[in-house]
């Protein structure tokens, strides 16, 4: 053999040593994981679904899914993937359902104080509106939060979502809101990036200084609407970039109803936010129609949420705009009102439509996207499949990560539940009870064996 030859065959084998070391790392590589011997394996594939597209969903009997690192590689069925990574770590579903992280894209998490006195009035008979007017109502809230530290409200809120993760929420949005003045809204927004840093649950930040109108501007919306555009919304920004470097902008949520921020307001303060880059979300139509929701599609907001008094009008308006109408059914449950979401019209126009806790202190604090979707199949007449796609994909492009999360497919984060049942439908016909037995988040399973 000569010289050369020799080198060349020395090169060959060189490079195959190096290809099957490769192979074997990546075979043992300890991050790598297989979770099989599901029941079914209940996801939506290609984004978020609009119209009657809501509930299409992909059904795979004995599912598996391979995950490395934070990541989804691969879904299919138990046999393919344990012949393709028979090295992986194996977690056994023993025959459970595996369905795609909640997401929970509407919620005030974090408060001091309780309002269990104001349940008892509202039974007796005053409505919320009036509790509110009277002094009550958020302007309770806002007494307790502002006194509160940051170590209070971590601790109030991380116990709020501790018990979400544990119901299946592996993505949660977060208002501020309750401060309504600078420093406590800062000190809200300081208590979800803290949460955050702690890992399990990932929050999604909204600013909402325009939640009520706070004691010092009592009688003066107008003023109070001109310091929020002119004095909070930039100086939000400017606490934001220095406490959050890299991190994208919070959305910015307006409660637009009748007595709080009207029509004209709510325009005011969307252009103000909009103007500064933040992203939209808007709480229309809970109580009365101001066409508030016609507006949010005006500004390009990524949902307008309550919708429970919503025109027709207002609705295609959202449905044209592609704008997410994001239903909260535990909110009218929670103030045993008997009117929900038109969520078949919603569907009829060609809308998105998603389903949120709203967990807060006032009109609805439960923090269970399984119990939304029991509601949500009783009164907004969804079928189990909707349902679950309303909590999933559809509830993640309400806050724009449907990219990320909210279905099982390859490249997309590793946030799935293995359920205590082997038919996803009881997530919707059973409620009150936890069908979660282990939550993967970012590729971490929950608890811990
Ligand atoms: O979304 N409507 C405005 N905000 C909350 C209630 C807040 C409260 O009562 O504390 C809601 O229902
Ligand atoms: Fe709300």
């Amino acid at each position: 053999m000569r010289e050369s030859q020799r080198y060349e065959v020395m090169e060959r084998h060189l490079i195959e040593t190096f290809i099957k070391e490769i192979r074997w790392l990546f075979r043992y590589n300890r991050s790598m994981k297989l979770i099989y011997n599901s029941s079914e394996l209940v996801t939506t594939l290609g984004g978020p679904q609009r119209g009657h597209q809501l509930g299409a969903l992909e059904i795979i009997p004995n599912g598996a899914v391979a995950i490395q690192g934070e990541s989804i590689l691969e879904v299919g069925t138990s046999e393919t993937l344990l012949e393709k990574y028979p090295n992986a770590e194996k977690i056994d579903a023993k025959q459970k359902a595996i369905v795609p992280g909640f997401v929970d894209p509407h919620t005030h998490l974090v408060w001091a104080g309780n309002r269990a006195n104001e349940y008892e009035m509202r039974l007796q008979g005053k409505s919320y509106m009036e509790i509110m007017a009277a002094g009550g109502g958020i302007a309770a809230t806002v007494n307790a939060t502002r006194k509160a530290s940051l170590d209070e409200l971590v601790a109030q809120a991380m116990e709020r979502t501790t018990r979400a993760f544990a119901y299946g929420t592996t993505t949660m949005e977060a208002k501020s809101g309750y401060g309504l003045d600078l420093e406590t809204e800062f000190r809200q927004l300081e208590a979800v990036l803290e949460i955050n840093k702690a890992g399990l649950i990932e929050l999604v930040p909204t600013y909402m200084g325009a939640h009520a109108i706070p004691a010092e501007f009592k009688g003066d919306t107008p003023g109070f609407t001109r310091w929020l555009c002119e004095v909070a919304l930039p100086e939000t920004k400017k606490w934001w970039l220095s406490h959050a470097p890299g991190q994208d902008l919070p959305f910015v949520d307006v409660f637009c109803e009748k007595d709080v921020f009207e029509i004209e307001e709510t325009r005011e303060i969307l252009q103000a936010a909009k103007d500064l880059g933040f992203p939209l979300k808007l709480h229309a139509d809970e109580f009365e129609n101001l066409g508030g929701a016609s507006l949010g599609a005006e500004f390009g907001a990524a949902s307008v949420d309550h919708l429970v008094k919503t025109s027709l009008k207002d609705i295609e308006k959202m449905a044209q705009g592609d704008i997410v109408a994001v239903s909260l059914p535990g909110t009218p449950f929670g103030l045993a009102q008997s009117e929900y979401t038109p969520a078949r019209e919603i569907i009829e126009a060609n809308g998105y439509l998603a389903i949120a806790t709203d967990l807060n202190p006032g009109t609805t604090w439960n923090e269970s996207m399984q119990f939304m979707q029991a509601l949500a199949t009783r009164y907004l007449k969804l079928t189990p499949g909707q349902a679950l796609a309303a909590a999933t994909i559809n509830a993640a492009k309400a806050i724009l990560r449907d990219t990320t999360i909210g279905s099982l497919e390859a490249g997309k984060q590793a946030d799935l539940l293995i359920l205590s049942v082997n038919d996803y439908r009881n997530l919707s016909y059973r409620y009150g009870t936890n069908m979660v037995a282990k939550v993967i988040k970012k590729g971490q399973v929950y608890p811990q064996a």
